[in-house]
C-alpha cells in the first residue's frame, strides 16, 4: 500500500481525497494544515478521523514515510513544499494547479525533483473528465478533420453552489499569492490546459485580452484571443479564444463551484460541442438538450457520452487513479513540471496584455523576463470598492428567487456526512 499524505485541508482537499479513500492501492495515512480545526473535521467527513494531524508539514514529511503527498495550499506555498519533500526523497509529488505563482518557481520545481529523482505532478484534473477523454479520443479519430478553432466560455453565476468559505477566497485575489487573479490565473489554468490537449498543441504564438474588473475583486468579465503557432505554412492558421462571462442573475444551481464551462471546437470537416465541465451531474445533464459531446459532420448531428459518469468528482478520481498507477507502476504524470509551466505562462500572457494594451507573445513571459522585471502581472489598484456590496446584495436576492422556484444544489455526501 503506498502511504499518502495531504498538505491543505481546504476546499479542494474534499476532491483530492476522493481517488484514495477507495483506492486498492494507495491510503492516506496523515494531513497537516496550519489550522487544525479544519483538518479535523475534514478528517471526520471522511471518516478517518484517527488520523495523525500535523500543523508542520515538515513534520508530515519527517515522520511519515510518504510515498506520495498531495500540496493542496495557496500558490506561493508550492515551491517550499515541494523541495522539502522533494530532498526528503518521496517518491510522488503531486501539486495541485496552478504550478506556482511565479514561472522561476515552476523552473526551480522542476529543477529540484529532477535533481532528487522524484515525480512531480501538476493536478490538473478537467484534463480527467469522463466526457473530454471521450472528445479527445474522437477529436484524435479525425471526426471533424483538423481542429482550426477553439472557443471556451466559462460563465460565472452565483449558484446555489458548495460552500466555499472566505478563507479559502481571500488569498486568490492577492496576486502576488496567486500569481494573477482568481478566474484567469487560478480556475483558467484548467480552461487553458484543454485549449492545448484538445487542440493537440504544446503551446500558443501570440495572444491578446480585454480584462474588466466589474465588481473590483475578480477579473471578470475578460475575453481572450490567442493564435496557436504555424509549422506548417501550407496548413490553415489556428486560433482560439476564451471568454469569462459574469451573468449575476441566471440562476443555476451547481453542486461544486459556481460557474460550468461551455466549448465549441470547429475542423476542417466539421464542428465540435461540449457542454458542462464544473457543472456536470447538475439538472441541466439530465435534459435532452445538454449531451456531453455533440458533433456536426459529413451531414449528421451525432450525440456522445450520454451514458458516461458525468459529476465533476470523476475528474478528480480518474486524475488520482492515474498517478497512483505511475508511482505504483512507472510511468508520467500528467501533467509533468514542464507542461505545467507552460500552463502558467499561457495564463499569465493575458494580464501582461492588458497591462501594455498589446499583443504579448508566448516568450516574453519567462523566469528571466520575471527577473528583469519585464513580465510581473500587476495586481490592479480600485480607489472606489463599492461595486462589491452593492454586487453581492442584489446576487442575494436572486438567490431566494431561485430557491423558492424549487431549484436546489445537492453538494455530495461521503459515507459519514449526516
Ligand atoms: N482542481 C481544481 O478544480 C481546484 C479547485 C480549487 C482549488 N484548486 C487548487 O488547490 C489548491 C488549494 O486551494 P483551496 O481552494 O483548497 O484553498 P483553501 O484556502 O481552501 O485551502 C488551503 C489550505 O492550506 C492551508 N495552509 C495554508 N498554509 C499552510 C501551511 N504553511 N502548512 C499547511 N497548511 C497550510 C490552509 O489553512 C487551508 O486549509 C490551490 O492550488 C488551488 O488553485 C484546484
Amino acid at each position: 500500500m503506498l502511504r499518502v499524505g495531504i498538505i491543505g485541508c481546504g476546499a479542494i482537499s474534499n476532491l483530492n481525497v476522493l481517488g484514495y479513500l477507495h483506492s486498492q492501492d494507495a491510503e492516506l495515512v496523515a494531513v497537516c494544515d496550519t489550522d487544525v480545526k479544519r483538518a479535523r473535521e475534514k478528517l471526520e467527513r471522511w471518516g478517518l478521523r484517527t488520523l495523525k494531524i500535523y500543523e508542520d508539514y515538515k513534520k508530515l514529511i519527517d515522520h511519515e514515510d510518504l510515498d506520495i503527498v498531495e500540496i493542496l495550499t495557496p500558490h506561493n506555498l508550492h515551491l517550499p513544499m515541494t523541495k522539502y519533500a522533494a530532498e526528503a526523497e518521496i517518491p510522488g509529488i503531486s501539486v495541485q494547479k496552478p504550478m506556482a505563482h511565479t514561472i522561476t518557481d515552476c523552473e526551480k520545481m522542476i529543477e529540484i525533483c529532477k535533481k532528487s529523482d522524484v515525480k512531480l505532478k501538476i493536478f490538473e484534473n478537467f484534463r480527467f473528465y469522463p466526457p473530454f477523454l471521450k472528445a479527445k479520443e474522437l477529436l484524435d479519430e479525425g471526426i471533424i478533420g483538423d481542429p482550426l478553432n477553439f472557443r471556451i466560455n466559462t460563465i460565472k453565476f452565483r449558484g446555489p453552489s458548495m460552500y466555499v468559505d472566505l478563507k479559502s477566497s481571500s488569498w486568490r485575489i492577492k496576486f502576488d499569492i496567486c500569481g494573477g487573479g482568481p478566474l484567469i490565473y487560478d480556475d483558467g489554468i484548467h480552461k487553458f490546459s484543454l485549449a492545448l490537449w484538445l487542440m493537440d498543441q504544446k503551446r500558443v504564438e501570440e495572444l491578446y485580452a480585454w480584462i474588466d474588473y466589474f465588481n473590483v475583486v475578480m477579473d471578470i468579465p475578460n475575453y481572450i484571443i490567442w493564435k496557436y503557432p504555424n509549422y506548417n505554412h501550407n496548413s490553415l492558421p489556428k486560433y482560439g479564444t476564451m471568454e469569462f462571462t459574469f451573468a449575476p442573475n441566471l440562476y443555476y444551481p451547481n453542486n461544486y463551484y459556481d460557474c460550468d464551462e461551455f466549448i465549441e471546437i470547429s475542423g476542417t470537416k466539421g464542428i465540435m460541442w461540449l457542454n458542462q465541465c464544473t457543472g456536470g451531474g447538475n439538472f441541466l445533464s439530465k435534459t435532452p438538450q445538454f449531451p456531453p459531446i455533440v458533433v456536426y459532420t459529413d451531414g449528421e448531428v451525432k450525440k456522445y457520452g450520454e451514458d458516461m459518469p458525468r459529476d465533476w468528482r470523476y475528474s478528480f478520481i480518474n486524475s488520482t487513479e492515474h498517478f497512483i498507477n505511475v508511482i505504483k507502476n512507472g510511468g508520467v504524470p500528467i501533467y509533468t513540471g514542464e507542461e505545467g509551466k507552460n500552463l502558467c505562462i499561457f495564463a499569465k500572457m493575458p494580464y501582461i496584455s492588458n497591462q501594455r494594451n498589446r499583443i504579448v507573445l508566448w516568450k516574453e513571459v519567462s523566469a528571466e523576463n520575471e527577473i528583469n522585471k519585464s513580465c510581473v502581472v500587476e495586481e490592479p489598484k480600485f480607489e472606489d470598492r463599492s461595486g462589491f456590496p452593492r454586487f453581492n446584495r442584489n446576487l442575494r436576492k436572486d438567490l431566494k428567487k431561485g430557491i423558492n422556484q424549487g431549484l436546489i444544489n445537492t453538494e455530495f455526501k461521503y459515507q459519514y456526512d449526516d
